[in-house]
């Protein structure tokens, strides 16, 4: 009998059960698209896109091996060369998020590294941690005196210690301290771990950089596929450690390099990421905008940031609210148990600028009739 079948037959049905079952759809275009990750609305941008495709012409669609064999091209070291002139730190290319969070960690921890992760740090910081076999306390949710009791406890018990977080976080739309975060550095000598996913772009080139605080930051991760408009993410770090994943990261080594016309891509949103001022005040209007809504309808939110997540209670009605409000026009994104904590399924709303205020209206009003009908 063939027992992986019979066990992913049971588990499937459990989900199912628990109305948990994903499926892949695509969605008609004119839906109005409050569930994208494009913060700036850089990839959707069609005049930014064809100023791109007459600037560069016929780059190749894929780079057919390593960046240890043909994949350097002259355009991945302009890229990083030009990443260094800015941040002020080396940078090396990797070809996700997903990669550079579990290479660094894989990479540089073994089971004498304590590391210490915000208790909701992305699938890949966690995958990256299991890999290292380092050893693992998490604290609470951006709760930096938890964070500060375990430094106290265990500064003394390992030579290692490294302090993982994100800037802002895509299941609350909270941001971290990090001015606070670097000072506990600065107490504790810790190694500081930083993933942008959530803020590069929004704010110019990430919050490390806007804050002036790049240099107390000894891995800076920053994915490109949300507010980066692209692909592929950047890792800014010290020469000494750039070497090192170039020499030991398998997940630098052993994969095909990202095309050139992926390159070249994010070398031209890189040149006019500090641009876009008016999408920035656009977006940050709409948050205010989407907050006032929220407290007027008496909805609940823990957000402080463009990702606004709208506490609702169990999958069965989430499932209900965002079938509902797709027929209605609006693309939103359902976050069920157990991503996120048990009563807590919500609507994630991911804001950008190409949205009005007068469709977050429409939008408001379409929820709370859908909610009354809930009841
Ligand atoms: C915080 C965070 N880090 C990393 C990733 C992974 O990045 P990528 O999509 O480039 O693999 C994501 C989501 O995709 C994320 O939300």
């Amino acid at each position: 009998m063939n027992m992986i079948l019979e066990r992913i037959k049971t588990e499937l049905e459990q989900i199912k059960n628990n109305h948990n079952l994903r499926k892949l759809k695509s969605y008609p275009e004119n839906l109005i698209n409050l569930s994208s990750n494009d913060y700036l609305n850089l990839a959707n941008d069609l005049d930014l896109r064809t100023e791109f495709y007459e600037t560069y012409k016929n780059l190749s669609l894929s780079s057919s091996s390593s960046r240890l064999i043909t994949g350097t091209f002259p355009l991945v070291l302009e890229l990083e060369n030009k990443l260094k002139e800015i941040y002020k730190k080396e940078a090396l290319i990797l070809n996700s998020g997903f990669e550079a969070n579990c290479c660094i960690i894989e990479t540089f921890c073994n089971k004498s590294t304590l590391i210490i992760s915000d208790k909701l740090n992305h699938a890949s910081i966690h995958d990256g941690i299991i890999n290292s076999g380092a050893e693992l306390i998490r604290y609470k949710h951006l709760d930096l005196e938890h964070l500060e009791s375990i430094l106290i406890k265990y500064t003394n018990q390992f030579d290692e210690i490294l302090v993982i977080s994100e800037t802002v976080y895509s299941m609350d739309g909270d941001m971290v301290d990090l001015k606070k975060l670097v000072d506990l550095k600065k107490k504790y000598n810790f190694i500081l771990m930083l993933d942008e996913a959530h803020s590069y772009a929004v704010y110019g080139y990430g919050l490390a950089y806007e804050f002036d605080l790049i240099n107390y930051i000894d891995f800076l991760v920053i994915p490109l596929g949300k507010g980066g408009g692209s692909m592929g993410s950047y890792v800014l770090c010290d020469s000494i450690y750039k070497d090192y994943i170039i020499n030991r990261g398998r997940k630098f080594i052993y994969t095909t390099a990202l095309p050139p016309i992926n390159i070249a891509w994010n070398l031209f949103l890189l040149d006019k990421i500090g641009q876009f001022s008016e999408s920035r005040e656009h977006l940050y209007e709409l948050t205010k905008y989407a907050m006032d809504s929220i407290n007027e309808l008496n909805l609940k939110t823990i957000s402080t940031t463009h990702i606004i997540s709208i506490i609702i209670g169990n999958n069965q009605k989430i499932e209900i609210l965002c079938q509902n409000l797709i027929a209605k026009g609006f693309l939103v994104y359902g976050v069920k148990e157990p991503t996120v904590p048990k009563g807590t399924a919500r609507i994630r709303i991911g804001l950008n600028p190409s949205i009005t205020k007068e469709q977050l209206n429409l939008f408001f009003k379409e929820l709370k009739n859908e909610l009354d009908a809930l009841l």
